[in-house]
């Protein structure tokens, strides 16, 4: 039988797409884990669970980082962004429609961390070649689409920010 040295626990206290959530957890339990299943948000994906492919891409603080990579103990007082949150955005919209429109996804199970990912690359990097871009991406892996498509949308929602497609206030400084 178990005890509870045997399986330790904290209290953590977090933001969750400015939600103010506090949850007690396994001080092993990995972020993604945590927010799958202590916060219900399943819009991020586990894949690799060891850092490589990117599916469980999600922001602490402003940062991306991989779910799988972190504690969930590592994130208590910190603020957690996932896909779920960037629904209103129209920066997101934008990307989102470009991958429709670009036929970059098939099975969609890479997608939203693809979309966490090329969200920060229009927020922190709007000037970016398609060279820049390919290297950008390349943390997140995708078994379907052979990569040149999400590249493309990618590419697609920088060129209409850059023609002023997207407003100031669509995307964060
Ligand atoms: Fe985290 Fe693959 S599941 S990087
Ligand atoms: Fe299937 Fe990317 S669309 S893994």
């Amino acid at each position: 039988m178990n005890t509870p040295l045997d399986n330790p626990s904290m209290r953590v206290s977090v933001q969750v797409n400015g939600q103010a959530l506090v949850r007690q957890v396994e001080c092993r339990k990995h972020l993604i884990d945590f927010l799958r299943e202590d916060c219900g948000l399943k819009g991020s994906h586990v894949g690799c669970e060891h850092g490589v492919c990117g599916a469980c891409t999600v922001r602490v603080d402003g940062q991306i980082v991989r779910g799988c990579l972190v504690l969930a103990a590592q994130a208590d007082g910190r603020h957690i962004e996932t896909v779920e949150t960037l629904t209103p955005s129209p920066a997101l919209r934008a990307l989102q429609d470009a991958f429709v429109a670009h036929n970059a996804l098939q099975c969609g199970y890479c997608t939203p961390g693809m979309l966490m990912a090329a969200l920060d690359l229009v927020e922190h990097k709007p000037d970016a070649n398609r060279e820049q871009v390919r290297e950008w991406m390349s943390g997140n892996y995708c078994r379907c689409t052979g990569y040149h498509a999400i590249v493309d949308a990618v590419c697609a929602v920088l060129e209409k920010q850059k023609a002023g497609g997207l407003q100031a206030s669509e995307v964060r400084a």
